[in-house]
């Protein structure tokens, strides 16, 4: 695939409609409604539960505006990857323990590494919690392995798990616990360096992918999964890649939250729950702007999520009682409030529905970008989806390699 390509051909059809990915929908209500168009709003406004689910699923059931349409199937073509087949089907005895998503991560992996990594010796995990990966790489490719982590119960869980592998040659596998950081760290640099040294991070939070890649550029082979980009800095870490810096896209801290929430086919509890969760938190949005309109945007924080299924007034009097606000109103009078913002709590939730759809869109121009960088560094690079979304949404790898 040609990243550049693809990078320019995404940042085009997305920076028209950055005043939808880029802004927060709840914080910028109503000014931020007024972005989306009228027949985009008419049309999700038209859909029953079922074809709003539909929508969530990136589909456009009944009769779409032919612009929503055409940029859907604009973005889906721009980031549609490559699939990974390959899976290493792991022994009983090594899949036990682990849950469903794990072994279905570490069985990916192990098949992608197989045939790419003919010549590594040693490998370094960036993250590596608990070590799964970096156990079961050792038992299959016997190499000597580095886990680095920065948080010492994992590792400690994790020597327990190596001292129950009986067969596992356990001077080949160490446990570092270190917080791994851009600049000079001698005493774990040398790990990343070298051809015959490969460097993996699956799932390294926000900007610790690039910490990655900085440490890695002398590495035979290199593995990344992204996730957690709001916790990049907009202004800071994208883009990376001197391509991208000339494609350059107006992200926020909202866009980076979004490209995080790329997910497909909620179940139906799923998607009625984020519905609720959705309706209950807009109309005390509308309820606080109404009556101390002098705050603004007040944050009500994550609620526990049983208060979501009971009535507005029950929701709205936990948070209201943490914020320290009495808006001076019966269960009653709260309840009738919510029925009576109804259509607009609907319209905000529908354009957070339209919004998701650049999700992907978002998250495959942050992966771009540092291919493209590991490209100017002189590597091979490929991306590639390998887990299931469903099991593990950030299902992108990216992987370099030195072309000689
Ligand atoms: C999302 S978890 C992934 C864990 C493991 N790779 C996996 O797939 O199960 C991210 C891990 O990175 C570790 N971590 C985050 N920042 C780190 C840093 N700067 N240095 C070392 N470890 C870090 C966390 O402690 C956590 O275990």
């Amino acid at each position: 695939m040609n990243f550049r390509d693809r990078l320019e051909a995404l940042t085009l059809l997305l920076r028209p409609w950055s005043e939808l990915w880029s802004r927060s929908i709840l914080q910028n209500w109503p000014e931020s409604g007024a972005a989306y168009p009228d027949s985009w709003l008419s049309y999700a406004e038209s859909l029953d539960e079922a074809g709003e689910r539909r929508l969530d699923e990136g589909a456009l059931p009944g009769a779409p505006p032919q612009s929503l349409q055409s940029l859907l199937l604009a973005l889906h073509a721009l980031t549609e990857l490559p699939w990974h087949q390959g899976v290493q089907r792991l022994a009983v005895a090594d899949a036990q323990g682990l849950n469903a998503k794990k072994i279905h991560e570490v069985e990916r992996v192990l098949a992608l590494l197989e045939p790419r990594t003919r010549t590594i010796r040693q490998a370094v995990d960036i993250g590596g919690g608990m070590g799964h990966l970096a156990r079961l790489c050792v038992k299959s490719f016997n190499w000597t392995f580095h886990s680095i982590d920065r948080d010492a119960a994992l590792q400690e869980k994790g020597r327990d798990w190596l001292r129950r592998a009986r067969t596992l040659p356990r001077d080949k596998l160490c446990f570092i616990h270190t917080s791994v950081e851009d600049g000079p760290q001698p005493a774990i640099d040398p790990l990343f360096s070298g051809r015959e040294s490969a460097s993996m991070g699956l799932h390294t939070c926000g900007p610790l992918a690039l910490t990655q890649i900085r440490k890695s550029q002398d590495a035979g082979l290199l593995l990344n999964f992204g996730c957690c980009y709001d916790k990049l800095d907009a202004a800071r870490d994208l883009p990376v890649s001197r391509f991208g810096e000339a494609h350059r896209l107006p992200f926020t801290r909202h866009a980076l939250f979004l490209a995080t929430r790329g997910r497909r086919d909620k179940t139906e509890a799923e998607f009625a729950l984020m519905k609720r969760v959705y309706g209950q938190r807009f109309a005390l949005d509308l309820l606080l702007r109404r009556r101390f309109p002098e705050r603004g945007f007040v944050r009500a924080g994550d609620a526990p999520k049983a208060l979501y299924a009971e009535s507005f007034a029950v929701y709205a009097r936990d948070r209201l009682d943490r914020l320290g606000l009495d808006v001076g109103m019966t269960e009653a009078e709260l309840n009738s409030f919510e029925a009576s913002v109804r259509s607009e709590t609907r319209r905000i939730f529908l354009c957070h529905l339209l919004r998701d759809r650049f999700a992907r869109a978002l998250e495959v121009v942050i992966l771009l970008d540092r291919a493209i960088l590991l490209e100017e560094m002189g590597f091979q690079v490929e991306l590639l989806q390998v887990f299931d979304p469903r099991l593990s949404p950030r299902n992108i790898a990216l992987i370099a390699s030195r072309a000689d």
